[in-house]
């Protein structure tokens, strides 16, 4: 799941160690790193270890992997099991050449039937050895690696990028991408690779993104780029505008936690800029007209995970003031059935780092369709990006930890803003409900961190939930995303058994599962579902549930049916969602920790998952 490589006049093994340390929030359960030793005759120099980055650390020698070219890898297993054998860099039979990977290759059946029918045999069950081994053949009848890796890119189907070094080349790095991450750095004496800004931001900020199907041969003194057939080619390039201090704890315990402190002000950055002198919101990087606006007929959302739930809350927001139809779908399924685009639909993308596999392929669909796609996303250049009409950049900052929060808020925020000027440009709203509307959005850092320092009971609350066997969330109206999102945040981190449902529908099955003591969490803040949502928090009350409610400030009544109240301040109806995540973000973070849970890199889960 992450790649890292390094040529240039320094040690490498600390480079590639420090690297993947840098990129393990991106989640894996291998590791392992290849260096170029000797310069009189070059070797390649291999280890590699299931588990997580002190297991590979604690058997590494560095008097062994002396060497100034080499390249790192974390996997998260796909074809076969998280192995020592199975995990990466994968040699070719003889050990000129070694290979890293990401995603999958589609088509590595056929070629692995097609190298064994040719006399090769098979040390892993990977995809990535296929590719290795196909590689070594090709590389005989091509005049050096790049020539052999662009005859590689033409035989290979599927989503993936790869790099590799050769014995016989000694100096150089050569990757490729298709449909996965890859990104270059251009440092002083050096140039790098890796899976993405994280990786390189210690050595450079100038990056380049490689482009799908090019080519990128890495020396020391220079980075060239083909596509794949040979003709020169480059990629995007861009200075990255944060630094290092970013992706550090700062004396947090967790990256969670210190990136649930940041939301108010990811937020402020977020709204940051979004109206002209008279007031009215300016979306330029829309690039849409009024008229295009105005004549759309549909907006669906395509996201997974956590970015689903922003799509979801969204979707009351762009209903209510914009006065359009808004679907939310999970990405993985959008494709795979038949949904009615036009041009005049808008298909919104959503996706923290721009590079999730299945979002990718969604927004590609919508395309194929001829909808306009809207990408929001908070990583400039990532691969969705760049295959949106037009891009909204949430600005949280780099997200480190795998439990999503400050990139959730902050897509709900750009998704405000994004409800607000189709309902300014559709002219459903008047330009001073508009500017109303915004200014609420853009009280929301202040009372956000009003919540953030109430935190002290949570941690109690966090202690009984912790013993439950299940935990339920509910919630209505746009309190439903953040009944799934409290419940995905759970059992992400802590592994609690957790769910979320719309309250009304608790009647209707999941009440069933209510014992007596069991947990609920129930979002009940002001609002016109609030009478609904304390009805059924009495029917859980009266089959025994211990309930906790997430209320608005100064509702004292809901005291009376709740066990346990949160309280958060009162905003209008439709910004509730970016406060009350935050004490359920806050008690899966304190459940988690008191479990001993792997808070920031909890287990199974990848940060950025570039696999359909
Ligand atoms: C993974 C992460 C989640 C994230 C989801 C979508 O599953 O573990 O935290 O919400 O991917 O990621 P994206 O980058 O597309 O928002």
């Amino acid at each position: 799941c992450g790649i890292i490589g390094y040529t240039g006049d320094r040690d490498v093994l600390p480079v590639l160690l420090d690297g993947l340390a840098t990129l393990e929030y991106r989640g894996y359960d291998s590791a392992g790193v290849v260096v170029i030793t000797g310069s009189a005759s070059p070797e390649l120099r291999m280890v590699k270890r299931a588990g997580k980055l002190d297991q590979l650390q604690g058997v590494v020698r560095e008097d062994d992997l002396h060497g100034t070219v080499g390249l790192g890898h974390t996997r998260w297993a796909t074809h076969g099991q998280p192995t020592d054998r199975n995990a990466h860099p994968h040699l070719d039979q003889v050990g000129d050449l070694a290979f890293v990977h990401n995603g999958i290759i589609e088509n590595y059946a056929e070629l692995r039937a097609e190298l064994e029918a040719d006399g090769v045999s098979f040390l892993s069950e990977t995809d990535t050895e296929v590719a290795t081994q196909l590689l070594a053949r090709l590389r005989r009848d091509e005049a050096d690696l790049a020539e052999a890796v662009r005859a590689l890119m033409r035989r290979l189907e599927g989503q993936f990028a790869f790099a590799v070094v050769d014995r016989r080349e000694p100096d150089r790095l050569v990757a490729a991408r298709r449909g996965a991450p890859l990104v270059l750095g251009r440092a002083d004496g050096a140039n790098l690779l890796a899976s993405d800004v994280a990786g390189l931001i210690a050595h450079t900020r100038d990056v380049e993104s490689l482009l799908d199907d090019q080519v990128a041969v890495l020396t020391p003194d220079g980075i060239e780029v083909t596509d794949v057939h040979g003709a020169p080619s480059s990629g995007q390039r861009f200075t990255v505008d944060w630094d290092i201090t970013a992706a550090e704890k700062q004396g947090y315990p967790h990256f969670m936690l210190k990136e649930i402190h940041e939301q108010p002000q990811a937020i402020a950055d977020t709204l940051l800029a979004r109206t002209d002198p008279d007031g009215r919101i300016v979306l330029d990087e829309l690039r849409f007209d009024g008229a295009d606006l105005r004549s759309a007929d549909k907006v669906y959302v395509v996201a997974c995970g956590t970015s689903y739930h922003a799509g979801l809350v969204a979707k009351h927001a762009i209903e209510h003031w914009a006065g359009i139809g808004v679907e939310v779908e999970i990405a993985s399924e959008f494709r795979y059935r038949d949904p009615i685009l036009t041009p005049h639909t808008i298909v919104v993308a959503i996706s923290q780092s721009g590079e999730t596999t299945d979002t990718i392929a969604a927004a590609a669909h919508a395309r194929d369709q001829r909808a306009r796609v809207v990408a929001i996303s908070n990583v400039v250049g990532s691969t969705l990006t760049r295959e949106a009409d037009a891009v909204l950049y949430t600005r949280a900052g780099p997200e480190i930890a795998v439990a999503s929060t400050k990139a959730f808020t902050t897509q709900i925020a750009a998704l405000g803003v994004l409800a607000l000027f189709l309902a300014q440009e559709r002219r459903k709203l008047f330009p001073e409900e508009c500017r109303d509307q915004l200014a609420r959005l853009e009280q929301l850092p202040e009372l956000m961190e009003q919540v953030l320092e109430a935190d002290g009971h949570l941690a109690e609350l966090a202690e009984r939930i912790a013993r439950a066997d299940y935990v339920m969330f509910i919630g209505r109206h746009n309190g439903v995303p953040i009944a799934l999102e409290g419940a995905l945040k759970l059992k992400e981190i802590s592994y609690l058994h957790a769910e979320g449902f719309p309250a009304g529908e608790m009647k209707h099955g999941p009440i069933a599962l209510i014992d007596s003591g069991g947990p609920v969490i129930a979002i009940a803040t002001r609002g016109h579902v609030h009478s609904k949502v304390v009805s059924n928090i009495q029917e859980v009350k009266a089959r025994g549930a211990e309930v906790t409610a997430i209320a608005t400030e100064g509702d004292t009544a809901v005291k009376e049916h709740a066990d346990h109240v949160v309280y958060v301040p009162e905003v209008h109806e439709l910004l509730y969602p970016i406060l009350t995540v935050l004490p359920l973000q806050a008690i899966a973070y304190h459940a988690a920790v008191l479990l001993g849970r792997d808070v920031d890199q909890p287990r199974n889960l990848a940060k950025t998952v570039t696999v359909e």
